[in-house]
């Protein structure tokens, strides 16, 4: 029998690596990818599948319960992968309310949809909800965040994030939805909105722009591969445990200042350029309020059960993130027209 499964948010950076490896990996799935196409969204980022007949699209917001409730009872979703929602860090900072809905308010609208639709008959349902490990807050210069790690979220993204892991647990203890929940690391690789500092910086170099590197590049973050973050929403997919929540991390600790100057090396090498003019771009800015100084993952627990770990080394998934914006830069001129500017002259003014 062909199950129909939702994923959420499948037109963004993540989401569309997972809706490709389902769709083609699962011919037995029936793929809907749910998306309201935010600035974030980009159906250009799955060009290649659209045409697959496992694949559909809905244009739908998770904020509106009624389309949402109206979507479940006409597909009859048998599982969600929830990956919907507004990621970016500075955004919330200028606009809090906008994570709200999108982040609380979205998330508990599609638990109550899943609800509605299963009504107590959750045989081989599941609610898969996707997070970040900025929900544990920030880390000192010692320690990993565990699954058991209390919350502590700092910012407005993270205490959305937070509140909708709590909701979704919530769904699961109270109603007995079957749940799941993984919190990751910062992923980089192709199809990433050029507002984070990866590909932000990528693009910068590309036009000679400045590289703004906030406070004094002193904070440290834990890089994945995007490809490996979905072969490891595969795996707690296919064989994680109800109820479980797995961290998953790239073992990969990279001080911000670091990374940048590694990046503008290879930048230059891909360029032709001299070694060390992409490094002259490096401006020092002001600090983003609240920022949290470290985050570093203990994957050991999806490691150990399921035997997930990365595969791609941090420099290899840097060369083929650079080589796909550089074979790209159309898809980078059409993202970064219109609202975009207006984003960055705001956020770097
Ligand atoms: P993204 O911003 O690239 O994509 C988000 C997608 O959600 C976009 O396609 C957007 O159109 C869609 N969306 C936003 N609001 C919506 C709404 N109201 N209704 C329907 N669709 C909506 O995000 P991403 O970086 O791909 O992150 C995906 C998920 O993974 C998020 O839940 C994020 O919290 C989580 N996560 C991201 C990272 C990371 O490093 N990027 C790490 C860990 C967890
Ligand atoms: O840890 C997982 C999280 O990683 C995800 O949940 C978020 O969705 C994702 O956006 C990311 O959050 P960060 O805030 O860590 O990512 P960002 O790329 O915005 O910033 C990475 C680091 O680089 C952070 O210390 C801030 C710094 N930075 C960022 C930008 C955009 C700069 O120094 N300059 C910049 O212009």
């Amino acid at each position: 029998m062909k199950r129909n499964i939702l994923i959420t948010g499948g037109a963004g950076f993540i989401g569309s690596h997972v809706v490709r490896l389902f769709v083609q990996k699962y011919p037995d799935y029936h793929i809907y990818n749910l998306d309201s196409l935010t600035y974030a969204g980009n159906l250009e980022n799955l060009d290649d599948i659209k045409d697959y007949n496992n694949y559909e699209f809905l244009k739908t917001d998770i904020t509106d319960a009624n389309a949402l409730d109206q979507a479940f009872q006409k597909y009859k979703f048998d599982k969600v992968i929830h990956l919907a929602a507004e990621s970016h860090v500075d955004r919330s900072i200028t606009d809090p309310l906008a994570f709200a809905r999108t982040n609380i308010m979205g998330t508990l609208n599609l638990l109550e949809a899943a609800k509605k639709l299963w009504d107590d008959d959750f045989e081989d349902k599941l609610f898969y909800h996707i997070s970040t490990d900025e929900v544990y807050g920030t880390l000192g210069d010692n320690g990993l965040f565990k699954e058991t790690t209390p919350y502590d979220p700092n910012s407005p993204y993270s205490a959305s994030k937070a509140s909708s892991d709590h909701f979704v647990r919530a769904y699961g203890e109270t109603y007995g939805l079957p749940i799941v929940i993984s919190n990751c690391s910062n992923n980089y690789g192709p199809n990433h909105f050029p507002e984070k500092l990866i590909p932000l910086f990528i693009s910068n170099i590309i036009n000679n722009k400045s590289l703004p590197v906030y406070g004094d590049g002193n904070y440290t973050r834990d890089w994945l591969f995007v490809e490996d973050h979905a072969a490891a929403i595969d795996l707690v997919f296919h064989k994680g445990g109800t109820d479980e929540t797995y961290n998953i991390g790239g073992f990969n600790e990279w001080k911000n200042i670091d990374l940048v100057k590694l990046l503008c090396r290879l930048m230059d090498e891909k360029l032709g350029r001299a070694l060390g003019s992409s490094e002259k771009l490096i401006t020092y800015v002001k600090d983003r309020p609240g920022h949290d100084l470290r985050y570093a993952i203990d994957a050991s627990k999806i490691n150990k059960e399921l035997g997930w770990k990365p595969t791609v080394t941090f420099e290899q998934g840097l060369s083929k993130t650079i080589d796909w914006y550089l074979t790209n830069e159309e898809w980078l001129k059409n993202v970064t027209s219109g609202d975009y500017q207006e984003y960055y002259k705001k956020q770097y003014k």
